[in-house]
């Protein structure tokens, strides 16, 4: 059994995690933490967890977390989690952060987009980007996965085929996304208070949200150059689901069926992404680790739409994908 901690246990994607490695065959949890003072029971924080786990949420230091766990998770906001994983890694346990902090390669681009300097810079460029279905080789037996993005998995996925494909601009590319109100966190927010979000829907952060390096960084390794990429994400008023419309321009005119097949032949045999026909909804994905993809062609532009679960697939089920792999266990254990 690998003994596994689960660092800011007490927000979403930290609940998320629990019930899938509550049902994983090779995991023992052993440690979730949170700042909250009074050990309060997990279950107390999460009250579907009533039953199905037995311990408190700890403010444990990272030594303390090492000497648990085998396999840490971190669920701890961006800055947060980069300031306590290098104490986390120097007791020999291995990582999987969720956080954006090991996503990009350089301090420069991580400070212009996040704002401030960043507090392990070495290992910047040296982690793993933990999408499996591109990066599967890289990951097996690593000390530290960056996990990616929510809509940066939704973007780079259905992107990546056709940018390597060399058929398609990459100086022209726009990703539309609509994200459900979980993706912003459990914390409250003006923005994502009841009254303000229901029943209504508005772009945020255009130009500037700090997914566009990330999809710029991944998707550039597929094209050799970095693309150019306009990313406007808004929030929809839901609790948790994204879809996003990705515009992209063949550089010679390609059919509906083409990019379909370009599609399918990439993702073979991949149990969690599914190359779909039909128009998918956020709903064929809430619940599951998949992404769902459909390709059109309209005036002679492709037009990708993917949808996931930003908790799943953008989040904690893409995180035990990876724990699996790195672990070099079935990618589907405990996700299926
Ligand atoms: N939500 C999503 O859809 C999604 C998708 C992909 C990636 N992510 C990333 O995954 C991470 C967790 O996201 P989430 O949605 O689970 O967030 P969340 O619901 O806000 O939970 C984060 C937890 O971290 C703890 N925390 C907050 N600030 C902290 C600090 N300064 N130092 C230490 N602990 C702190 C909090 O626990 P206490 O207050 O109890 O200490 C909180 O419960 C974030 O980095 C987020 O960007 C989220």
């Amino acid at each position: 059994m690998i003994n596994v901690a689960i660092l800011g246990a007490s927000g979403y994607t930290g609940l998320e995690l629990m019930k899938i490695l509550l049902r994983h065959p090779e995991v023992t949890i052993t440690a979730t933490t949170s700042r909250q003072e009074g050990r309060a029971p997990v279950a107390s924080v999460h009250p579907s967890l009533v039953g199905r786990i037995n311990l408190p949420l700890e403010d444990l230091s990272p030594e303390e977390v090492g000497q648990r766990a085998d396999c840490v998770f971190s669920c701890l906001p961006h800055c947060a989690s980069a300031e306590i994983l290098p104490q986390v890694l120097a007791t020999g346990a291995t990582v999987i952060d969720l956080s954006a902090d090991y996503r990009l390669n350089d301090a420069a681009s991580y400070l212009e987009w996040y704002g401030h300097e960043h507090p392990d810079q070495q290992r910047l460029g040296a982690t793993v980007y933990g999408l499996p279905e591109l990066f599967r080789s890289k990951i097996r037996g690593v000390k530290l996965v960056a996990n990616p993005g929510c809509y940066a998995t939704s973007a780079i996925l259905p992107l990546a085929p056709l940018i390597k494909s060399g058929w398609f601009h990459s100086d022209d590319i726009i990703v539309d996304s609509k994200s459900g109100v979980s993706g912003a966190g459990r914390s409250p927010k003006l923005m994502t208070h009841f009254p303000e979000c229901n029943e209504s829907m508005s772009a945020y952060n255009v130009g500037r949200h700090r997914h566009t390096p990330e999809m710029e960084q991944v998707v550039g390794r597929f094209a050799g150059v970095t693309p150019q990429l306009i990313f406007t994400p808004q929030l929809a008023p839901m609790d948790r689901g994204i879809l996003s419309t990705i515009y992209i321009r063949p550089n010679r005119p390609v059919t509906e069926a083409e990019v379909l097949t370009l599609l399918r032949d990439a993702y073979r045999g991949e149990p969690f992404v599914r190359i779909v026909d039909h128009l998918p909804a956020t709903k064929d994905t809430v619940g599951t680790n998949c992404c769902d993809i459909t390709a059109r062609v309209v005036r002679g532009r492709v037009l990708l739409i993917s949808c996931l679960d930003n908790l799943l697939k953008g989040a904690s089920g893409a995180a035990v994908q990876n724990f699996n792999c790195l672990h070099g266990l079935a990618e589907t254990t405990g996700l299926l």
